[in-house]
């Protein structure tokens, strides 16, 4: 029994020694140790052996399978070095990574994040409200009778139900003041939509940043300086702007606003930003009339709106000429704002 577990011991190291990959070590462990292995086949072969034989031949086994199995570990682990070693050889680790793709804020997102902070300072809220619109939130709340020309089949996306893609931000004015009590300083950020010709000022779908403040004693001097405030923040200290009287059914009186636009190598030239306004009292009569605690009451509250084209504020701020490169993601024009 000794003479055979010396021998079964001394191929086993030999075997270990031998093994030249992780496949091969596993076969020589499986010979040994596995089930039908040598060592197993011997340790098997004591139930022949007298009581007296017994203790030390166990101890044999015993000492044999722990030489083997240190062996077997101590192999693993050089083989495994060995292993990682292959792995990364020919990989240069200094070398610099694949450049990722990063992506960019689109010149709207950039704008209207911008617009935001500024009027936040200033104390507006956000707001929002749907796309898809009815009539009495597009037109009739505010003041637009039934035969503007802004309701027109040609101008309005209307769909076979009567309800219609707004054409301004506008009516979450009116879903703002559904809801809220005064003071009211709102604003929406958010797409509209008009049957518009396409040309380089207009598009079909364009985006607006609605904003309302109403409350006791609002004044026109409120409207203008909360305005130009906010342009001079926005395009910096020296940015021109002009107010031009103008006509919208839900203000009185109303303005168009024009910031210069200066393109590289061109004359300067005034483009239209915003609409703007003192709140109409028949918007508010039509809000009054619609709740049962007179809050809006037009003899009470006052208050100014203004809607701006963040595609138009876009186009000041990088001297933008065409606003369907706003819309047509062309990535070699995005490319240049990330
Ligand atoms: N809704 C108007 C437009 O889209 C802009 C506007 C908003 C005018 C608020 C006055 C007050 O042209």
């Amino acid at each position: 029994m000794k003479q055979e577990i010396e021998t079964i011991q001394a191929e086993a190291l030999s075997a270990i020694g031998a093994a030249e990959n992780q496949a091969q070590l596993e076969e020589a462990r499986i010979a040994i140790l596995g089930k039908k292995g040598k060592l197993t086949g011997a340790a098997a072969g004591m139930r022949h052996l007298s009581k007296e034989e017994k203790p030390a031949a166990g101890q044999m086994l015993n000492e044999a399978r722990q030489a083997i199995s240190a062996a077997l570990d101590e192999k693993q682990v050089v083989l495994q070095e060995k292993a990682d070693e292959l792995l990364v050889a020919g990989v240069d680790m200094t070398m610099p990574a694949a450049e990722l793709a990063a992506g960019g804020l689109h010149p709207l997102t950039i704008v209207k994040d911008r617009a935001i902070q500024i009027l936040r300072r200033m104390g507006f809220a956000l707001a929002e409200g749907p796309e898809i619109e009815d009539e009495f939130h597009c037109f009739d709340a505010l003041n637009t009778p039934q035969d503007h020309p802004a309701r027109n089949e040609k101008d309005t996306f209307y769909f076979d139900s009567g309800k219609l893609l707004r054409t301004h931000t506008s009516s979450v004015q009116i879903r703002t003041m559904e809801k809220a009590k005064p003071p009211v300083r709102i604003i929406a950020p958010g797409s509209a939509y008009r049957r518009d010709d396409i040309d380089a000022t207009h598009h079909c779908v364009f985006n607006q940043l609605e904003g309302l403040f109403v409350a006791e004693d609002v004044k026109l001097g409120d409207l203008k300086g909360t305005l130009e405030f906010f342009l001079r923040h926005m395009f910096g200290e020296k940015t021109e702007v002009r107010f031009r009287p103008h006509f919208f059914p839900f203000t009185e009186p109303s303005f168009e606003i024009d910031v210069k636009l200066h393109v590289k190598g061109e004359e300067p030239k005034w483009i239209e930003v915003a609409g703007c306004g003192m709140v109409d009292p028949a918007v508010f009569d039509s809000i009054n009339a619609g709740r049962k605690d007179e809050l809006f009451d037009s003899e009470k509250v006052t208050g100014f709106a203004f809607g701006m084209g963040l595609d138009r504020l876009a186009m000041i701020q990088w001297g933008i000429k065409d606003i369907r490169l706003l819309i047509e993601n062309d990535a070699r024009f995005l490319k240049q704002f990330s």
